[in-house]
């Protein structure tokens, strides 16, 4: 076998959506009845690396620390919570419709410009205005509409490179003018606020007393419990709470896949310190923290970077908020938010309840309520991040010279749904049968792992490469016939083989699943 040679596929989303529905990882939400937009389903596989990204990060973020304790609180709380920390006020996103089409579009999500040419005697005019939507090249786009434009209305004169802004910031006498990315014409209504969050009603009545939210994050439910944790979690400052769970947001357009939806899975932590503390230097550990859990889990620095919020866009109470930006098929996009939220959070809702969330100084025997850093990040969104890193297609040569497409998902064996497979060469020799299921039900203890005996054994291969499984180990004749029982084992990335006894598997595994 010779070095296999990797091609990027044309379009790698699409690679990645019809692996994920071919092999169990991710499917539409209710498919049967066409789907609702927004929602998705975690098959077989998929519910294991989901479980496997969870599980790696609840035990770095909460076991394996003195300083980080873990709760789970409901998903729907007093909508008092809600008025409290803001969001029935304000978590809304900007909402543009087209009023011909009826497509909805998030306003901060829509680009247009101004098409301006200048003339030979040095006159500028604004010919007309493009629009489009948000991409990996929006600005290209909206370049290359623009000189379809001058090209179509037979202007002379030289074209502006377009300066893109986006809907939000469209004046009334440019909103008349911009056309819809539906309709090619001027048919979109000025931005209005969206609030996200999904009611519902809770008990038999119907009314405006019995009316409660999906929550639209998990944070909250650390500020509303943070006096019961202090009173009984032995904890002492600086400390974190940290939950994962469901959260609901009606995003206006859910995108990409599993990237933005509407239900989803957050996985957040509130680190409280004192109020004199360097929130900077906390800021900080935090970022560096979780960008090096991502690499740990195997996501490639060359993905990974930073961007930090403008000063000026910040809430009030907000000192600083950094995304850890990640490259995604689509484009470099938020992965995880890292932001020093003051005591806001705790202030609102000692405000709102008359119950004070403060803490007792000892040094200076005075109380105050303490300042939190919050890394907040969606399941989901690393899933897709994960299995984007992951998947390559290879060109590989075989011994005989044939060359065929392996498709290969590069998971970290952390997160790997199935760690290693057991394939008896034949399925007709009971000797190579028995040791392999042997082996299988020993593994199977402690280790999610998968018996093949169907097929050729590069199919058995190909067919673990594809769901990401790290080894494979064959038994052979050599096993059964040879001194040693030793069995094949085959590396999925550099598909080399080497023989190995069941000690040096079980200390492989070991090493490498944590
Ligand atoms: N408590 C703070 C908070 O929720 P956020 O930036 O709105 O902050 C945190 O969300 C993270 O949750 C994001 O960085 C993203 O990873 C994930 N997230 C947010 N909205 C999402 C959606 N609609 N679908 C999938 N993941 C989402």
């Amino acid at each position: 076998m010779s070095t296999p040679s990797t091609t990027e596929p044309a379009n790698l989303m699409e690679a990645i959506v019809s692996l994920a529905k071919r092999r169990g990882f991710v499917f539409p939400s209710s498919e049967i009845y066409g789907g609702l937009n927004g929602f998705f389903d975690y098959g077989p596989l998929g519910v294991e690396l989901k479980k496997n990204i969870r599980d790696c990060w609840w035990n770095d973020m909460v076991r394996r620390r003195d300083d980080v304790v873990g709760i789970e609180t409901s998903i729907i709380m007093h909508p008092k919570v809600w008025e409290a920390s803001g969001h029935v006020a304000g978590f809304s996103d900007p909402l543009v419709d087209c009023k011909v089409s009826k497509n909805r579009y998030r306003a901060d999500q829509l680009f247009f410009a101004p098409v301006l040419i200048t003339g030979a005697d040095g006159v500028a005019q604004t010919i007309g205005y493009v629009s489009a939507l948000e991409s990996a090249d929006t600005t290209g786009e909206l370049q290359a509409a623009a000189e379809l434009m001058k090209r179509k209305k037979a202007v002379q004169g030289t074209l502006t490179a377009v300066q893109p802004r986006d809907f939000t910031e469209a004046k009334p006498e440019e909103i008349t003018q911009i056309p819809s990315p539906a309709t090619g014409n001027p048919d979109l209504t000025p931005p209005r606020a969206f609030n996200m969050m999904f009611q519902t009603n809770v008990g038999a009545m119907t009314d405006a007393s019995s009316v409660a939210y999906l929550r639209p994050e998990t944070a909250q439910g650390m500020f509303v419990d943070f006096k019961n944790v202090v009173d009984t979690g032995r904890v002492k400052l600086p400390f974190g709470i940290a939950q994962t769970g469901k959260s609901f947001r009606n995003e206006i357009t859910p995108r990409n896949f599993i990237f933005r939806s509407r239900e989803f899975e957050q996985m957040e932590m509130e680190f409280f310190i004192h109020e004199d503390d360097d929130w900077a230097k906390w800021h900080r550990y935090w970022i560096n923290w979780c960008k090096d859990w991502l690499k740990s889990i195997g996501l490639p620095d060359s993905h990974i970077s930073e961007f930090d919020h403008l000063k000026e866009k910040l809430a009030f109470y907000s000192k600083g908020t950094t995304d850890i930006m990640f490259k995604f098929p689509f484009g470099v996009q938020e992965l995880w938010g890292i932001a020093a939220r003051g005591n806001y959070d705790l202030t609102q809702h000692a405000t709102a309840s008359g119950k004070p969330q403060e803490i007792f100084d000892e040094a200076t025997k005075k109380k105050f309520v303490p300042h939190v850093i919050e890394p907040a990040v969606g399941l989901d969104r690393i899933f897709l991040a994960v299995l984007a890193s992951g998947y390559a297609e290879e060109q590989v040569t075989d011994e005989k010279g044939n060359t065929e497409t392996r498709t290969v998902l590069r998971l970290s064996p952390r997160l790997a749904p199935v760690k290693v497979a057991v394939l008896p060469l034949l399925k007709n020799k009971e000797a190579l049968v028995g040791r392999a299921q042997a082996l299988y039900t020993k593994l199977k203890r402690k280790y999610p792992c998968f018996y093949d005996e169907a097929g050729a054994v590069g199919r058995r291969y190909r067919r673990q490469d594809e769901i990401g499984t790290p080894w494979c180990v064959t038994i052979d004749f050599d096993t059964i016939e040879k001194e040693g029982d030793t069995f094949t084992l085959r590396e999925r990335d550099s598909m080399q083989q080497k023989r190995i006894t069941e000690a040096e598997l079980f200390a492989l595994l070991e090493e490498q699943v944590y």
